[in-house]
């Protein structure tokens, strides 16, 4: 079960681009309403012992099995307290000082604080194929070095996450906290940006080559995957192509963590997957391109789910200290409120990778086709076996969904400013 190598993602992009549908055209991400999260109150917590356990992927919803599709869709809507509850969050700085903040909802009942409307899921086509490994491995430095592929970031707990702001990264909580305590590798968590081992710069063609790739961008053949990026870039790829890449490891200021992740004494309930996110700030900016958060829209709305990470196979490993980016993409199989549930192929180290969709632009002027606009819309959380209805179970590759009220929140996380959170 080899995993595709690149070869063979020119190959599968040429056949996408034969068969393949193109999801809705539009930017509907910019008209949602959202609610507003403001500080309320801000407490000063004991310090951390890092005493968490590593958190077994298939035991994130506290037993092996996750409870159903259904099951997590029928439950009673939260009133505004209980999701003012969950909304709050925990803060780690660097010096292992913890806070906890609760917030307030405003505008709640503007909008629709929950999922936007559910509409039946659907699979839309059966070129799913799990079992059988469709993930491709990037290792081309060009490739991996830049947008898209360059926002997958490494974790140094053993995880993927998304550069979602100069400054932050969205990964999955259980690579920082059990539910309890935050697990030893959280106490001087790096994150690992990949960047070409810096040379004397070439002057001003690379400049030129870098905007006429960006013209050609989207302009081509209609795909699904990220293929067609994979191959203008290839096109455009030059001697800076042979820098080496290597991990910049940036510190990280401050943890945060949302309270519907972590268990209050005396409660039995288990952590929930539906929670398993986080957002961790860096001391310093990261001077690339960023992926921009955005809702995740009804499953019938969505075409594909994209994201890149850190797979930890040994099969990847192996062929020397050349550093790889591991792709894939599907189509979700089913969602619930706060899951998306799929079956794109991943390993472990994959965890917390930034789930992402792609929507053309509308059409310029000159009736070109738009641009290509990337959001983060979930995080990866990792394996599950999911009780069906009717009894039996079926296993999925769980992801956590950006509702309006998680984007609030992520997004008061970043900005910490309202006003800059109204909209998606
Ligand atoms: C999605 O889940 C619901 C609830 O369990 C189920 O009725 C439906 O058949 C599922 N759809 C697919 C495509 O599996
Ligand atoms: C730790 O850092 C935070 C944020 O920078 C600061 O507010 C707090 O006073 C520091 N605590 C200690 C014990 O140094
Ligand atoms: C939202 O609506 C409910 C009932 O319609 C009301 O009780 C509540 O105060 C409203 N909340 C806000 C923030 O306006």
């Amino acid at each position: 079960m080899g995993l595709n190598l690149f070869p063979c993602l020119l190959l599968c992009a040429a056949v996408l681009t034969v068969s393949g549908a193109l999801g809705p055209v539009g930017n509907y991400w910019t008209s949602q309403s959202l609610p507003v999260l403001l500080d309320t109150h801000t407490q000063l917590l004991n310090a951390p012992l890092f005493r968490g356990q590593e958190v077994d992927e298939e035991h994130v919803g506290g037993s092996k099995t996750l409870c159903g599709i259904e099951c997590q869709s029928v439950r009673p809507p939260m009133d505004q307290g209980e999701q003012e509850r969950v909304l709050g969050y925990e803060t780690m700085y660097e010096n292992g000082t913890r806070t906890h903040t609760d917030v307030s909802l405003q505008d709640l009942n503007r909008t629709s604080a929950g999922t936007p409307g559910h509409s039946p899921a659907r699979a839309r086509r059966k070129r799913q194929v799990y079992g059988e490994d469709g993930r491709f491995v990037i290792s081309d430095s060009h490739f991996i070095t830049n947008y898209p592929f360059s926002t997958a970031v490494r974790v140094s707990a053993g995880c993927s996450g998304v550069l979602i702001s100069p400054k932050h990264v969205l990964t999955a909580a259980h690579c920082i906290h059990d539910g309890s305590d935050y697990l030893e590798g959280a106490r001087k968590v790096r994150v690992g940006v990949l960047q070409l081992k810096s040379k004397r710069r070439r002057g001003g063609r690379k400049v030129k080559r870098r905007r006429g790739r960006k013209e050609n961008h989207g302009a081509g053949a209609q795909l699904e995957g990220e293929g067609k990026q994979v191959r203008l870039n290839r096109v455009g790829r030059s001697a800076e192509a042979k820098r080496e890449p290597v991990f910049r490891w940036s510190r990280v200021k401050q943890i945060r963590i949302p309270q519907g992740w972590i268990q209050t004494k005396g409660s039995n309930s288990a952590v929930s997957p539906e929670y398993d996110y986080t957002v961790l700030e860096l001391k310093r900016p990261i001077r690339q391109k960023y992926m921009e958060l955005g809702v995740a829209p009804p499953v019938a709305d969505l075409a594909r789910i994209h994201f890149s990470g850190y797979d930890s196979d040994k099969s990847l490993q192996e062929g020397g200290g050349k550093e790889k980016v591991v792709y894939r993409f599907c189509s979700v199989v089913n969602e619930s409120d706060d899951l998306l549930y799929q079956h794109c192929d991943a390993q472990p180290g994959a965890t917390g990778a930034g789930i992402y969709i792609r929507r053309r632009r509308e059409a310029g002027d000159a009736g070109r086709k738009g641009k290509w606009q990337r959001r983060v819309i979930g995080v990866f959380s990792g394996h599950q076996w999911v009780e069906m209805e009717g009894g039996g179970q079926r296993d999925f590759n769980i992801a956590v969904r950006i509702t309006p009220l998680k984007y609030a929140q992520i997004c008061h996380w970043i900005h910490g400013d309202p006003s800059l959170c109204k909209e998606v």
